[in-house]
């Protein structure tokens, strides 16, 4: 089979599998997991075509201050300008086209700087991208330093989140996450900080990754003693579809519920985390507001914090990935708020350890000759939307938002009385 009829074989069998009904769901064939041309074929027609996710506002407060990111063979940094904007450049210089900032310990790929410089001969640039200063180039006929310049991308700054669009054709954020914004507006994002972070280097393909994260029927299997008791997989329900996200809500129970309201009027014991978010709605303090901006913005709301992952694809099997924990800055004020830290940070690295190991098991049962396109549950309705995403990507659209009631949870039962 030619590669490329082979793509074509993938892409009609995920198209096919996308047209069925949520009752007859099955999951996406284990190539588009392990297959690097379909990887590519992602790369090209999904991750540069829309938005990416870099950063949050949080760790660029200054003028000044970056951080390097590598995504796709693009070298790039997240940067702070004197003007307060923050853009995203590429890294490569416009002499002989090093990397200015090599991933090697000796150079740093995140702090504050005055200028950009590139090691190799020291040009430098302005934190807006333009040639500043480069010696011994008076004799390169015809040579001016305003033609010269560190390229920069297409970015948007998002409720605080900066992402980037390589191919600068996407639809401005702001437009397509409108409604997101309307739902998440109460956490004040773009003035929370983070608080929390952790590193991984994942070993499985990226939809792994946001299937597991939008997906809670596995509570009662991967977190049966972290998650599940507060938040059971079969008290989840998500949505109806949209073009660009996906929301999906994990109620917590009513044992949870009495223990914050408890907790907060000082009647019954602390419970562990952080000062709680003014302004909620009872649903909204009640449950884990849980979010993917297509193709791989994970983001999570709580009654006290808010959880981004940052998502960095790879290649088929491997993804680098930001696990993070965002307070609001009142939650500073807290005298527990250092002890919260610790035991927070512990829950999300305890909760995300146990994702690790079956993400990663998920992976190596996919490379089997023997994996099989299985059936999914009702509470696995985000997998299937993730699925219509990809099969509409790959058809050159977006997904058709949806004009009904969810099709499960408390909504569904409203609507159908
Ligand atoms: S390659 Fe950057 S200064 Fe020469
Ligand atoms: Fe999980």
């Amino acid at each position: 089979m030619s590669t490329s009829t082979k793509l074509e074989a993938i892409l009609k069998d995920v198209a096919d599998g996308a047209a069925l009904p949520l009752e007859r769901a099955v999951t996406l064939p284990r190539e588009t997991y392990i297959d690097e041309e379909f990887f590519a074929f992602e790369r090209d027609n999904i991750f540069k075509k829309d938005w990416m996710c870099l950063a949050h506002v949080s760790q660029l407060k200054t003028p000044g201050s970056f951080v390097a990111i590598d995504l796709f063979d693009e070298p790039l940094v997240v940067v702070r300008g004197h003007d307060d904007q923050i853009r995203v450049l590429s890294r490569v210089c416009a002499h002989r086209a090093m990397d200015i900032m090599p991933d090697d310990p000796s150079f740093p790929r995140e702090g504050e700087t005055r200028l950009l410089v590139c090691p190799y001969h020291k040009w430098s640039y302005d934190l807006d991208g333009s040639l500043r200063g480069c010696s011994q180039m008076h004799k390169a006929e015809g040579f001016e330093k305003k033609d010269w310049r560190l390229s920069e991308f297409r970015s948007e700054v998002w409720n605080g989140f900066v992402f980037v669009n390589f191919d600068g054709q996407a639809k401005p954020l702001a437009a397509q996450y409108e409604e997101f914004s309307r739902l998440i507006a109460p956490w004040n994002v773009a003035e929370m900080e983070l608080a929390i972070e952790f590193e991984w280097e994942c070993e499985f393909n990226w939809k792994v990754m946001v299937e597991n994260w939008m997906e809670s029927y596995h509570h009662i299997g991967t977190h049966a003693t972290t998650l599940n008791p507060s938040m059971p997989g079969e008290l989840t329900w998500a949505d109806a579809e949209r073009p660009y996200f996906i929301r999906a809500h994990l109620p917590y129970t009513d044992k949870l519920r009495a223990e914050l309201r408890a907790s907060a009027s000082g009647e019954g014991p602390k419970v562990p985390g952080f000062r709680a978010i003014k302004g909620l709605s009872e649903d909204q303090a009640n449950e884990w507001g849980l979010y993917l901006g297509f193709p791989c913005f994970m983001f999570l709301t709580t009654h006290d914090r808010a959880i981004w992952y940052r998502l960095l694809p790879i290649s088929a099997g491997r993804c680098k990935l930001l696990t993070t924990t965002l307070v609001a800055p009142s939650a500073k004020e807290d005298p527990d708020y250092e002890k919260a830290l610790v035991s927070e940070g512990e829950m999300l690295r305890n909760f995300h350890s146990e994702d690790m190991v079956v993400n990663a098991a998920v992976q190596n049962g996919l490379k089997s000759s023997r994996a099989v396109r299985g059936r999914l549950s009702h509470l696995e309705e985000p997998v299937w939307l993730i699925q219509r995403y990809l099969a509409a990507r790959a058809a050159g659209r977006y997904p058709e938002k949806a004009n009904r009631a969810p099709y499960h949870g408390p909504q569904a039962m409203q609507a159908a009385e």
